[in-house]
C-alpha cells in the first residue's frame, strides 16, 4: 500500500513539473486572430508553433539547454549540454505553408506521394518499414530516418552527404523512384493553384511562387519538429525523480566507458553527427551498402554512416540503415557482439574505435533499451492538416496520431498547456 502511494506521489510531482516545462516552453498564448483565410479557406497561422517565441517577425526557440554551454565543453555525456545551433527564424506563415507542402502529395509527379508518406507523424516521422518505399511501390536501399530535431542536423542522411535541408529535399522530390518529379513541373502545378498562389505569397509577399520557396517553407517546417522535453531532459534539467531507477541504470550504462554509447549518441541531440564504421551487415554476410565510402571514395569510410538522434526512437523499429534490428535491444545487442562481428569475409572495415569488447549482461542490454524508452516527447507534434490545397487526398498518415501517445497529461494545467501546442498551428 504504502509503496502504491509513494508512486502515485511520485508520478503526480512529475507530471506537474513536465507541465511547468511544457508552460515555460509555450511562447504566446493561443490566438486565432489575425490570421488571414484565402479564398478557399486556408490560411496561415501568425503565431510560431509551441515552445517558439515571435522576435523580429521570426520564431526563435525556447529551450533551457540554450542556457548551457556548448557541446564541446561539457565533456561527453554530460547531462546539461548545450545544443548546436537550429534552423529558426521563419515567420509563422512560412512554417505553416511548410506543413501543408510536407503532408501535400502534389508534390510528386502522380499526386500519390508526400514527404509524409515515408515521414509519417505517428510513427516519429519515419515509415516503420525497414526499407521505404516510393512512388510507383519502388523499395529504396535505406530505411526513412525520423525527423524530429532534424533542424539541429548540419550533416544529413546516413551517409552524411547532405548539408542542408534545403539542398537534401532535393533528392525526394526528383528521385525517380522517391517523388519521381521534375522542378519545372513542381513549378507548374503550386503556380497553377491559386490557393498555394495566394498563400506563398502570404508567406514571401513575392509571386510568381519559386522553387527557392518551396525549399524554404518545408525547411522552416522541418525545423519545427522540436522534441526536448522528454523525462530524460527533466532529469537532465535536475529533477532527478523523473527518471525510475532502471532508466537511471540504464542511463548510467549508457554513458559508461565500457558501453561508451554516449561518444557518439551524444545527449542532448543523442548524436554528434559524425559518421562512424560500425560493420553492421545488410543481410547475413552481406554488405551492400557502401555507405559514406559510395560518397567520398574513400575506403576507410566504407561502411560509414551518420550516428542517428536516438530521440522518439520508440517509433521509429525497425532500426539501423536498413532497418536490419528489429527491436531496441537487438540494435543495443549488436554492441556487444564482439567488434566486426558482422563483418562478412572478405571484407575489411575500418571499425570505429569506440566499437569494441563491452560484455554487457542481458540485464543491461534491458536497461540500455528502457533508457532509451524515456527519450520519447511528442507534445508538440503539429496540426496534421485535414485537407490540403491541392485538394488530393492525404496519404500515408496513420490516423489517431493527434494526441502525445505518451500520456503527459493528468490534471488541468496539463490540459491546458498540451492543448495550446497541439493547436497552435491549426488551420
Ligand atoms: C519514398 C520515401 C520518402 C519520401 C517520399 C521522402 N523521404 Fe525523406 N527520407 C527517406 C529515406 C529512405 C531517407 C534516408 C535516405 C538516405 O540516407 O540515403 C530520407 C531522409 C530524409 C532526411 C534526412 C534525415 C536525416 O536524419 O539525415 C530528411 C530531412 C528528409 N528525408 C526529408 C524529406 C522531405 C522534406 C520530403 C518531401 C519533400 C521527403 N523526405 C520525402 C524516404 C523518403
Ligand atoms: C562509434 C559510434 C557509436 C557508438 C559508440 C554507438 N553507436 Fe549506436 N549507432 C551509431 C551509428 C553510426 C549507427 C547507424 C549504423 C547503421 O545504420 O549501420 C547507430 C545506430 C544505433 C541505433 C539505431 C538507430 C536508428 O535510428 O535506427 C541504436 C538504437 C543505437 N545505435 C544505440 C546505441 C547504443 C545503445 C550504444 C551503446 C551500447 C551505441 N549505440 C553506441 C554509432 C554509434
Amino acid at each position: 500500500m504504502m509503496m502504491r502511494t509513494d508512486m502515485k506521489l511520485r508520478e503526480a510531482v512529475i507530471h506537474r513539473l513536465l507541465a511547468l516545462f511544457l508552460l515555460a516552453s509555450l511562447a504566446v498564448p493561443v490566438s486565432a486572430s489575425g490570421e488571414i483565410a484565402s479564398a478557399s479557406g486556408f490560411r496561415l497561422t501568425n503565431t510560431c508553433p509551441a515552445s517558439f517565441e515571435l522576435i523580429d517577425g521570426g520564431c526563435v526557440l525556447r529551450s533551457r539547454y540554450r542556457q548551457y554551454r556548448s557541446l564541446r565543453d561539457a565533456g561527453v555525456g554530460g547531462l546539461k549540454t548545450g545544443l548546436p545551433p537550429l534552423r529558426e527564424g521563419f515567420s509563422p506563415q512560412q512554417i505553416d505553408l511548410g506543413r501543408y507542402l510536407f503532408f501535400d502529395p502534389v508534390l510528386s509527379a502522380d499526386g500519390s506521394t508526400s514527404c509524409a508518406s515515408c515521414h509519417d507523424p505517428a510513427q516519429g516521422f519515419a515509415d516503420g518499414r525497414a526499407q521505404a518505399v516510393g512512388i510507383n511501390g519502388q523499395t529504396l536501399p535505406r530505411s526513412a530516418p525520423s525527423l524530429w530535431n532534424i533542424g539541429f542536423f548540419s550533416t544529413l542522411l546516413w551517409d552524411g552527404s547532405k548539408t542542408s535541408l534545403e539542398e537534401q529535399m532535393q533528392g525526394p522530390l526528383y528521385s525517380p523512384v522517391e517523388m519521381g518529379n521534375n522542378p519545372a513541373a513542381l513549378l507548374e502545378s503550386l503556380n497553377g493553384n491559386s490557393t498555394y498562389r495566394a498563400l506563398f505569397e502570404q508567406a514571401f509577399d513575392e509571386s510568381p511562387i519559386a522553387l527557392d520557396q518551396i525549399y524554404t517553407a518545408i525547411t522552416a517546417f522541418e525545423s519545427s519538429l522540436i522534441s526536448l522535453n522528454s523525462r530524460y531532459d527533466l532529469y537532465a534539467h535536475g529533477y532527478h525523480e523523473a527518471l525510475n531507477e532502471d532508466e537511471i541504470a540504464g542511463l548510467n550504462v549508457f554513458r559508461s566507458f565500457v558501453a561508451r554509447c554516449a561518444e557518439c549518441h551524444t545527449p542532448p541531440l543523442f548524436s554528434n553527427q559524425q559518421l562512424a564504421v560500425l560493420g553492421v551487415a545488410d543481410a547475413p554476410g552481406e554488405l551492400t551498402d557502401p555507405g559514406a565510402e559510395a560518397i567520398t571514395g574513400d575506403a576507410s569510410q566504407r561502411g560509414a554512416f551518420r550516428v542517428p538522434s536516438l530521440r522518439n526512437i520508440v517509433r521509429t523499429a525497425p532500426y539501423m540503415h536498413r532497418g536490419q534490428k528489429a527491436t531496441l535491444e537487438e540494435a543495443a545487442r549488436f554492441y556487444t557482439g564482439g567488434r566486426g562481428h558482422e563483418v562478412p569475409e572478405g571484407e575489411s572495415l575500418m571499425i570505429h574505435w569506440h566499437i569494441w569488447e563491452p560484455r554487457l549482461t542481458d540485464r543491461e542490454i534491458t536497461l540500455l533499451a528502457t533508457f532509451m524508452g524515456a527519450l520519447t516527447d511528442e507534445a508538440f507534434m503539429p496540426q496534421i492538416p485535414t485537407a490540403v490545397p491541392s485538394g488530393l487526398p492525404i496519404v500515408g498518415v496513420a490516423q489517431a496520431q493527434q494526441a502525445p501517445t505518451e500520456p503527459l497529461v493528468h490534471n488541468e494545467i496539463e490540459i491546458a498547456a498540451t492543448n495550446n501546442a497541439l493547436h497552435k498551428n491549426r488551420p
